[in-house]
């Protein structure tokens, strides 16, 4: 078994679908809390599949992460569970110290105990695969190269900086302890099943319902954007060849100012659900308040991971842009259950 947590959400959940397509992979536990961002409707067609066990918890308890551990044996443990966005984390920071950070804690403490404990191979072949984000190493201006691995720490938000706090104490973990870590910090990922409180499903949603589409300040932050299922994959590889103790940078060489990629999102329904008065879903672009310390661009140098471990990203940015419009305009049963009381409540308190 592997245990991963958070795979309820978007990139968790991505994972465990694509991982159990893989013939002859092992089974996973499925730890998740279930949060706003957790959704089971994602995992609805593994409901009878004896290879996914679902435990519904916080990484944050001690007792039941390592009653999973003694009772799986699990060869690793993927963790993606965090409070992951970053207008949240600026109206209440809580969270998100309590989960990516003393939860992590808690992860890595139970991992250790557990890895303490086991013998010859299995524990030789232990993994334990932290998920972090491109946020850790700040904001870049326009000519500055991408971030490689080599990167100073210079989170600026709350979220980012409980980001980063996690893969410090992750590190410390390995240096300290020799627990068998690997970190991976990946760019703006998008695709299915992506909660629509971040840009690239909001804009979709918005814009089918005839809501104006945000754009923080002058829309032309830059983020480099990655097609989720290329960031399953390279999950994949950095747990099977990663060199213990080494980050890896994940990135989809896709660098687009915010504008652009609501332009381009407006194009694509033009063309595939067409307004019924015949002008364009740009004529929705709105532009709004800034985000406050809105970091400017982040870009990646996915290099290493390509040298090393022969991953590249399979999708394009028009490609996977594509699919996913498509995909949001194909499921609006998934789209019903996410879009809750509690999520019209956060539309009102950001967008008023
Ligand atoms: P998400 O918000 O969609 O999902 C997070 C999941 O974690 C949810 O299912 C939630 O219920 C669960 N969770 C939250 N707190 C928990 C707790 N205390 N115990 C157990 N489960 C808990 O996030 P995502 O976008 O899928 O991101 C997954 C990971 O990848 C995060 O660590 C994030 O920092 C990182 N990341 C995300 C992106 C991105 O673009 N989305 C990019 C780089 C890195
Ligand atoms: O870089 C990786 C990170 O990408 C992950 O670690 C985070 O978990 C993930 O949420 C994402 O963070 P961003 O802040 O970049 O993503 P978000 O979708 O919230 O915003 C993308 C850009 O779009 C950002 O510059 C802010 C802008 N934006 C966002 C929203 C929600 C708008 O202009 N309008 C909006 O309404």
């Amino acid at each position: 078994m592997i245990l991963i947590t958070g795979g309820a959400g978007f990139i968790g959940g991505n994972f465990v679908l694509d991982w159990l397509k893989v013939p002859g992979n092992e089974g996973i536990i499925n730890l998740d809390k279930l949060t706003y961002a957790g959704n089971l409707a994602t995992l609805g067609s593994l409901r009878d599949d004896p290879r996914h066990i679902f435990v519904h918890g916080d990484i944050g308890d001690k007792e039941l992460v390592s009653n999973l551990l003694k009772q799986y044996q699990p060869r690793a443990i993927i963790n993606f569970a965090a409070e992951s966005h970053v207008d949240r984390s600026i109206h209440g920071p809580g969270e998100f110290i309590q989960t990516n950070i003393v939860g992590t804690f808690n992860l890595l403490e139970c991992a250790r105990e557990y890895w303490d404990g086991l013998k010859g191979s299995e524990k030789s072949q232990f993994r334990f695969h932290h998920v972090s984000t491109d946020e850790v190493y700040g904001s870049l201006s326009a000519t500055d190269p991408a971030f490689s691995e080599t990167n100073p720490y210079e989170p600026n938000s709350p979220y980012s900086a409980s980001k980063a706090a996690s893969d410090h104490l992750v590190r410390a973990w390995f240096h300290t302890y020799g627990l068998p870590v690997v970190t991976t910090n990946c760019s703006n990922n998008y695709g299915p099943y992506h909660f629509p409180e971040k840009l690239i499903p909001l804009v979709i949603l918005n814009a089918i319902n005839g809501k104006p589409l945000p754009i923080y300040g002058d829309g032309q932050q830059i983020r480099d954007w990655l097609y989720v299922g290329d960031h399953c994959t390279a999950i994949r590889e950095v747990l099977a060849k990663g060199v213990l103790g080494e980050t890896y940078n994940i990135g989809g060489w896709n660098e687009k100012a915010n504008l652009e990629v609501v332009k381009t999102i407006c194009k694509i329904l033009d063309e595939l659900k067409p307004r019924n008065d015949g002008k364009s879903y740009a004529e929705q672009i709105t532009f709004v308040k800034d985000r406050p310390g809105h970091d400017r661009r982040y870009a990646i140098d996915a290099s290493k991971i390509e040298r090393e471990l022969g991953w590249r990203p399979a999708e394009t940015f028009d490609s996977g842009i594509r699919k996913t419009v498509q995909w949001y305009l194909d499921n609006p049963k998934w789209i019903e259950g996410v879009v809750s009381g509690s999520y019209r409540d956060w539309l009102q308190k950001q967008y008023n």
